[in-house]
């Protein structure tokens, strides 16, 4: 599969050769795949297939080729094929805002450690898997996030940081410091010290890694803000409603009003104060890592949590939408955009707006479903391929 009928898709002047876009993709001994290859351009892919026959596993190997834990966030121990020999293997030749590159992620047969991380290459040289964020871009939706807006905030915040890393990749050591500080906190909670002296440093790094979370989120719910208003203002309508978003956090309150140099001194002195507090409680109680995305419905002026489950799907995919066109326009390359069963959950109307909006985006994104029929409005600007028990054909 290598013909790429356009050079120039439908409605926009850059080239397709530009688009992040996976051209080929090797796994072995990866879920129910014993072994795959797929020769790719760079139009979207829709993969279709029964249930259970490989397409979210597809994606997910498709998102390992980003930082993080893949889509489904699973531990590394259960995408090695159960009849294998233990371990799995992706391979893929990416094009990339760096040129054509080739990523490799896998991890060897487990040692009995479920804690052991991936190996990754990029460009045959050993890497970190935080590394790949310079090359590959991600957005994605798959149906585990249809409860996003019900859930609980720690599903929300990670969409949000997700994003956030995607233009700010700093907030990941930023995290990963204040994480660690905490957990170091709790403990001494838990074990029962008192000595401020022990408390004083880690609630440093708390505070100085906090506000800087906080400092970036806060930008990328601005540029996400700024964008949606650009939107609606614009001529290019979507048949996704708007969101109205707002970032609710203690640290990230406090910064919209104040120096970061004053932020952090009042969230180190709020732990100082709330130390006693949260030793009865034997955790953290106040800090970025309790913050949360709320999101209301913009034409409704609804909170997202209250409107029908067809709304939320809208609004989502909408916000993803919009998060893909932000990491375009600041990295100047737009993401992959992973989209798991999306298209038979819409309306034909909404169906032909998504597509419309992966042509306008100039995105290679990934679709899946059943039926194959519903990606027919797409004709020769995407890639169908069909997926059965573990083997592509095209
Ligand atoms: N580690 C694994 N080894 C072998 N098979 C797996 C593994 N993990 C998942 N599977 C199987 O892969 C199949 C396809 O899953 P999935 O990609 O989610 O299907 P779908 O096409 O419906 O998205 C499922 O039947 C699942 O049991
Ligand atoms: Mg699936």
């Amino acid at each position: 599969m290598t013909a790429s009928p356009n050079e120039h898709t439908a409605d926009q002047d850059e080239p397709v050769a530009t688009r992040l876009s996976v051209r080929t993709l090797r796994l072995t001994d990866f879920r129910n795949y014993a072994s795959a290859r797929l020769d790719l351009d760079a139009r979207p892919v829709v993969l279709v297939g029964e249930n259970g026959s490989g397409k979210t596993n597809l994606l997910e190997a498709v998102s390992l080729l980003g930082p993080g834990h893949g889509l489904r966030g699973r531990p590394y121990a259960e995408l090695a094929r159960k009849d294998g020999q233990g371990g799995f293997a992706i391979a893929a030749t990416v094009r990339t805002r760096h040129g054509e590159i080739d990523i490799g992620t896998g991890c060897a047969a487990s040692r009995g450690d479920e804690n052991t991380g991936r190996t990754v290459r990029i460009a045959g040289k050993d890497a970190s898997a935080g590394a790949l964020g310079e090359y590959v871009k991600q957005v994605f939706l798959i149906p585990a996030m249809d409860g996003l807006f019900t859930g609980g905030g720690t599903d929300r915040r990670r969409f949000l940081d997700r994003l956030v890393i995607a233009i700010a990749p700093g907030l990941r050591s930023s995290l990963s410091r204040y994480e660690r500080a905490m957990r170091q906190r709790n403990r001494l909670f838990q074990m029962r010290e008192f000595g401020a002296s022990l408390f004083e440093g880690l609630e440093e790094q708390m505070a100085e890694a906090g506000v800087a979370i906080a400092a970036a989120r806060l930008d990328a719910v601005e540029r996400l803000c700024a964008l949606i208003d650009e939107r609606r203002g614009s001529d290019t309508q979507t048949p996704f409603p708007y969101a109205v978003l707002s970032l609710h956090g203690t640290v990230e309150a406090d910064l919209a009003e104040r120096s970061a140099t004053e932020a952090e001194d009042a969230f180190r002195i709020l732990l100082e104060d709330g130390r006693e507090r949260d030793r009865a409680a034997a955790r953290t109680l106040e800090g970025p890592h309790r913050s949360d995305l709320l999101v209301v419905h913009g034409p409704k002026n609804v909170p997202a949590a209250m409107c029908s489950s067809g709304e939320q799907k809208a609004l989502l995919l909408g916000l993803v939408l919009t998060k893909a066109e932000l990491i375009k326009t600041i990295e100047g390359i737009a993401p992959l955009v992973l989209l798991d069963e999306v298209a038979a959950h819409l309306d034909g109307i909404r169906r032909r707006g998504l597509f419309d909006e992966i042509l306008r985006l100039n995105v290679q994104a990934w679709m899946t479903g059943t039926d194959k029929e519903l990606f027919s409005p797409l004709g020769q600007d995407a890639q169908i391929l069909d997926v059965n028990r573990g083997i592509i054909t095209t």
